[in-house]
């Protein structure tokens, strides 16, 4: 097969001034793309801003002879989100690519979590993937062309202490996906998700220093670059770390029809390991699915 190459292309990265982010920008440019490179400066909790960071991946593309101009807005801020797409549309004339990476942490304990760090969070992940994606939406479906990559985690799939605020931003973002799957269907626009792993400022107080070495950011960018090539999958959660990929899915069971006459409680407890038999458990591909399996039960199928 031909390699994946990104010629004509126009991408933006979000959060590309350092980690996962520069990786991602890097490679799409050495792959063909011009590339917009998104970064506020933040500190990792979100505070302060320079477009020094941006600037710099941009001079290091420019000097491997790709094309890539700087953007120093925020993409949780209207504006800043919207001045975002307009850049790579009025320098670059198109915009096929976002990979959506911007991202802060504030952790603590959910019983110490203020709410404004619940809200920045959010605010940073859900809606600063959001804003740049919803201008960048009808581009896409004018073109009849649009690869999108949100960036999950596996706090957001499977929880960890002290990431309340972050693993609700995080697997908000597969609810997001989940739709615009379904809506960019028909407009030849796909939305995935990457869920990385990766030794970045993000989490270098938690990984010791050999295991940083194994999970280099540069390990989960060929995935990316999967997700927004012309073959990409379409819906999915592709799981990355130290250049080992899986998916992960929302299974639901098969479940049980329990009848409406005298339901009760009790009856639920006491069918309880029958509710949550995996046998024949299954990924559905829209809500409807779901609704469906439970007509069917009542019909007794
Ligand atoms: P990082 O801190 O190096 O990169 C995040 C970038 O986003 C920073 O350069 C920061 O300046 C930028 N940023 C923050 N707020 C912004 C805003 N409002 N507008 C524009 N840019 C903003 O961290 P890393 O690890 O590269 O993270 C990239 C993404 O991957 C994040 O979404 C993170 O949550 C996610 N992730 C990372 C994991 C890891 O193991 N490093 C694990 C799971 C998810």
């Amino acid at each position: 097969m031909a390699d994946i190459r990104f010629d004509g292309k126009v991408a933006i990265v979000t959060g590309a001034g350092g980690g996962l982010g520069r990786q991602h920008a890097l490679e799409l440019a050495r792959r063909g793309a011009k590339v917009v490179i998104n970064d506020l400066g933040a500190s990792l909790d979100g505070s302060g801003g320079s477009s020094a960071a941006a600037d710099q991946v941009v001079q290091e593309i420019k000097a491997a002879g790709g094309e890539a101009v700087a953007d120093g807005g925020s993409v949780a801020d209207d504006a800043g989100a919207a001045n975002l797409v307009k850049r790579a549309v009025d320098t670059y004339g198109r915009l096929d690519i976002l990979i959506a990476n911007a991202g802060i942490l504030r952790d603590k304990s959910f019983s110490k979590m203020e709410l404004a760090d619940f809200e920045a969070v959010m605010n940073v992940h859900l809606m600063g993937t959001v804003k740049p994606l919803r201008a960048a939406w009808p581009i896409m479906r004018e073109q009849q062309y649009g690869r999108v990559v949100v960036t999950t985690s596996s706090t957001g799939l499977y929880g960890n202490f002290g990431q309340a605020n972050y693993g609700a931003a995080k697997l908000s973002l597969v609810g997001l996906m989940n739709t615009l799957r379904i809506e960019g269907e028909r407009d030849n626009i796909r939305v995935n998700a990457i869920s990385p792993v990766a030794a970045t400022r993000m989490t270098e107080n938690i990984l010791p220093p050999a295991m940083a070495e194994r999970l280099k950011p540069e390990f989960v960018t060929p995935g990316v670059m999967y997700l927004v090539s012309e073959d990409a999958p379409h819906g999915v959660i592709l799981t990355a770390a130290a250049g080992a990929f899986a998916v992960a899915r929302v299974y639901e069971t098969e479940g049980v029809y329990l009848g409406d006459g005298g339901l009760s409680a009790e009856e639920v407890r006491d069918n309880w390991d029958k509710i949550a038999d995996p046998t024949g458990q299954q990924a559905y591909t829209g809500g409807q699915e779901q609704t469906q399996k439970f007509l069917r039960k009542v019909m007794g199928q």
